[in-house]
């Protein structure tokens, strides 16, 4: 039996503001590394906690910060982000750190209620507890979600009585993430705006090449530049414009190459019919590997070069090409820029051109299907130039 005292409890301060984000549990590495991309965009300063199994984290906005700019950061961020499913106010967390409760009873021993007073009154809400993760290992763990939320519930009734359950379109939302390593309780803010992203197919628009890249993961992959809304980036294998079309939804400009007149065409075609792209979405009819920029002067590139039957590398292997262009990019890349790379997981290339660039990088895997599996490189180019580079585990070499 694990005491009430020897629970790590979390109560809420009265002067920060905390948010929990619920990540995608398909690649949560990836998504808390997207998560920290768009939060470093952010002028302010912010403490971010990450659960250890990179499904929760956990936003406080210091207390001098204004309540309607948190909710301004908390929508800026939810526009943006692709790999959170919601976001909440939290109300309290309860860390299982060390004492995983094994009981129901247990678990509600941990819980501090009083968060859950003065809330708005007269409205209906609901609550809701969504399980990540292993399970915890507890009495019954098939009722806990419900046997959680009716608890909760009661509690809130409890503590304010004109508030009424409504679980059928109510006006607030209450969720309880459950997961081994703790319970976070809030009030849901916003889902994401993932499934409308996903819903923007690349076969939808007037120009449909097989290469292209779906949406979501496209703008997974502006989101990783770190760049803000007003700032370009390059995509010099830019094919039917995906990259460059998610780009503009964040407000972030951009240039696209690409050598093969017909898909540079139907790029045009695709940017034209999209009302967000506009005229600052340039294209270039040209060859990746004969730029001609000022030096220094880019500060992001997200692509997705031409691999397997779908796009042409025009006779050269792959790996040759992209080590002429990234020998050619080095010097036009400004100090702290941000190199985003989608390749197949088989080719392994990102040491040398980590030593071209002399960048630090990250490198996520994601399944495709069957035969591909991508691996999504992120090179951190220093801000000031080195001799040396660090390695995926960023250890010095
Ligand atoms: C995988 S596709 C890009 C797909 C794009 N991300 C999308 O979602 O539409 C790669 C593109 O690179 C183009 N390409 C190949 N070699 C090139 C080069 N040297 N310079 C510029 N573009 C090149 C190919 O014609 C192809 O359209």
């Amino acid at each position: 039996m694990v005491s009430k005292s020897k629970i790590k409890k979390k109560k809420q301060d009265d002067n920060v503001q905390s948010y929990f984000f619920l990540l995608s549990g398909e690649n949560p590495e990836l998504a808390s590394y997207e998560f920290e991309s768009i939060v470093s965009t952010l002028n302010i300063l912010v403490e971010l906690k990450i659960s250890p199994d990179n499904r929760v984290i956990v936003f406080q906005i210091g207390s001098n910060m204004q309540k309607t700019s948190s909710s301004k950061i908390i929508s800026y961020l939810m526009k943006r982000v692709t790999l959170v499913h919601f976001s909440c106010k939290q109300l309290f967390q309860v860390d299982f750190k060390q004492f995983p409760p094994q009981s129901f009873h247990e678990l509600i021993s941990t819980i501090d209620t009083s968060a859950v007073r003065d809330l708005i009154p007269h409205t209906s809400f609901s609550v809701f507890t969504k399980r990540i993760g292993e399970p915890i290992e507890i009495h019954k763990p098939r009722l806990l979600t419900q046997e959680l939320s009716s608890y909760l519930g009661t509690q809130i009734i409890q503590k304010n009585p004109t508030k009424r359950v409504k679980l059928d379109n109510p006006q607030e939302q209450f969720i309880t993430i459950l997961s081994k390593h703790g319970l976070w309780f809030g009030q849901l803010v916003s889902h994401s705006l993932r499934k409308d992203v996903q819903q923007r197919a690349a076969h939808k628009r007037p120009f449909f090449h097989p290469s292209s890249m779906n949406p979501l993961l496209q703008r997974t992959m502006v989101n990783l530049t770190a760049l803000k809304p007003g700032e370009w980036l390059l995509d010099p294998f830019c094919g039917a414009g995906g990259a460059l079309l998610e780009a503009a939804r964040l407000g972030i400009h951009s240039i696209g190459v690409e050598i093969n007149r017909k898909i540079i065409w139907g790029a045009y075609q695709n940017l034209k019919a999209d009302k967000i792209a506009n005229d600052q979405t340039h294209l270039i009819f040209g060859d990746a590997t004969q730029l001609s920029f000022k030096k220094g002067s880019i500060s992001a590139v997200v692509t997705d070069p031409p691999y397997g039957t779908a796009s042409s590398t025009r006779g050269f292997d792959l790996q040759d090409l992209l080590i002429t262009f990234f020998r050619e990019i080095r010097p036009l890349l400004g100090p702290k820029a941000r190199v985003v790379l989608a390749i197949p997981s088989k080719i392994e290339i990102e040491d040398q051109i980590a030593q071209i660039l002399h960048a630090s990088y990250r490198k996520f895997l994601q399944y495709v299907h069957r035969s591909l599996t991508r691996k999504i490189l992120v090179f951190i180019i220093p801000e000031k130039p080195n001799k040396h580079f660090y390695s995926d585990n960023r250890k010095w070499k």
